[in-house]
């Protein structure tokens, strides 16, 4: 927040807080020649009830006084008054910091058994893939999916492909420290759209696809020189660099002919956020135990 912005804050803090002390003096106060209970509203009802107008009585403003009180105590004790921090330094950021570690504690105390233990040990435990789910739904599931399945650009986590390896540590080193694929950008080395489009063909015959041989044989030439360093002479990938199996038919992106040619010309760079900031260890280990049972058939249907 900006002086400026702060200072009219706390301008309008003040001043409501004064006008409100002064609205309570005001009206309390007799007006000269007012005697006690004489004088009314004028408003008569059923020929004889009239009505007084008196100041309120002093222990209902004094009331009003106190909240006043309250307030320029709270002001005083939390962040209210532009950029002033409050004599407490609250924050919600440290509040939510000290909840959060209590919760991981929790767990951390409830799972105590699990600590340091591989996720396909971790997932032969009901109660751990319970949790996990629901970890997962809370954090993973905006990008994966709540059944997991993904989305395009978004890997199906219950199948058995897998771009980054799916032993227990590579699912760990995953979810904590996140992955970040490297397709390049390969429009200049195909030379035209000629080029890209025999390189396409020939990625589409690797997953059993009807192509032109000829065209495929072109691209063939030309996967080996380029594409083979990472999805290997085979097109079956490296887990290493997160290059995927080309000749399945799991695609992240998709295989129509103008998904594939894009992929080729403008690269593509899949980001699996890093959680270990965000998630306790335990957490990562009950989540990743989660997400390992569901490709191996200990998928737990609760819902
Ligand atoms: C912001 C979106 C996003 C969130 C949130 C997210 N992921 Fe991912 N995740 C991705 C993307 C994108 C990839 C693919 C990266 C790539 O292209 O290589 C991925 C990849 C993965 C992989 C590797 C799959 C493989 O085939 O090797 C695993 C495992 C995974 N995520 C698990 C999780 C878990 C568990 C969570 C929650 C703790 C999570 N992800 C949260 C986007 C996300
Ligand atoms: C430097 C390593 C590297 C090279 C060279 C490379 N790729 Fe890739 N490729 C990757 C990676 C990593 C991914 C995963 C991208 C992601 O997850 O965002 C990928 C993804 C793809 C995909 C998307 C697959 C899907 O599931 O949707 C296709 C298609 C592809 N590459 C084809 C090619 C072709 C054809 C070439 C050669 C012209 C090539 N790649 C060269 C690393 C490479």
């Amino acid at each position: 927040m900006t002086f400026a912005w702060s200072t009219y804050i706390i301008f309008f803090v003040v001043f409501n807080i004064v006008a409100c002390v002064w609205l309570l003096w005001w009206t309390a106060q007799r007006k000269k020649g007012d005697t006690l209970d004489k004088q009314t509203t004028g408003h008569v009802w059923d020929g004889d009830l009239t009505e007084y107008n008196n100041p309120l009585p002093r222990w209902w403003i004094n009331l009003f006084y106190i909240t006043i009180i309250f307030g320029i105590g709270y002001l005083i004790w939390y962040p209210g008054l532009g950029t002033f921090k409050g004599e407490s330094n609250w924050t919600s950021r440290g509040q939510h910091d000290i909840e959060k570690k209590a919760a991981d504690e929790k767990l951390a105390k409830s799972f105590a058994k699990f600590h340091n233990q591989p996720i396909d040990v971790i997932a032969q435990d009901a109660k751990a893939l319970t949790t996990g789910r629901r970890i997962f739904i809370n954090n993973c599931a905006m990008c994966h999916g709540s059944d997991a399945r993904g989305a395009r650009g978004f890997p199906n986590l219950t199948n058995s492909d897998w771009q980054w390896s799916n032993s227990p540590d590579d699912i760990l080193a995953t979810i904590r420290d996140g992955r970040q694929a490297a397709m390049p950008a390969l429009a200049g080395p195909m030379e035209s759209e000629a080029g890209i489009s025999q390189v396409v063909v020939y990625v589409q015959s690797l997953s059993g696809m009807q192509v032109d041989p000829s065209l495929a044989a072109d691209g063939k030439k030309r996967f080996d020189g380029i594409c083979a360093a990472c999805h290997g002479a085979d097109g079956k990938g490296n887990q290493a660099l997160g290059a995927p199996n080309l000749t399945d038919d799991v695609w992240l992106y998709g295989n129509e002919f103008e998904t594939m040619k894009q992929t080729v010309r403008e690269g593509r760079n899949g980001q699996m956020p890093a959680h270990g900031a965000i998630l306790s260890d335990t957490q990562i280990r009950l989540v990743g135990a989660y997400v390992w049972s569901l490709s191996h058939g200990k998928n737990e249907k609760t819902e």
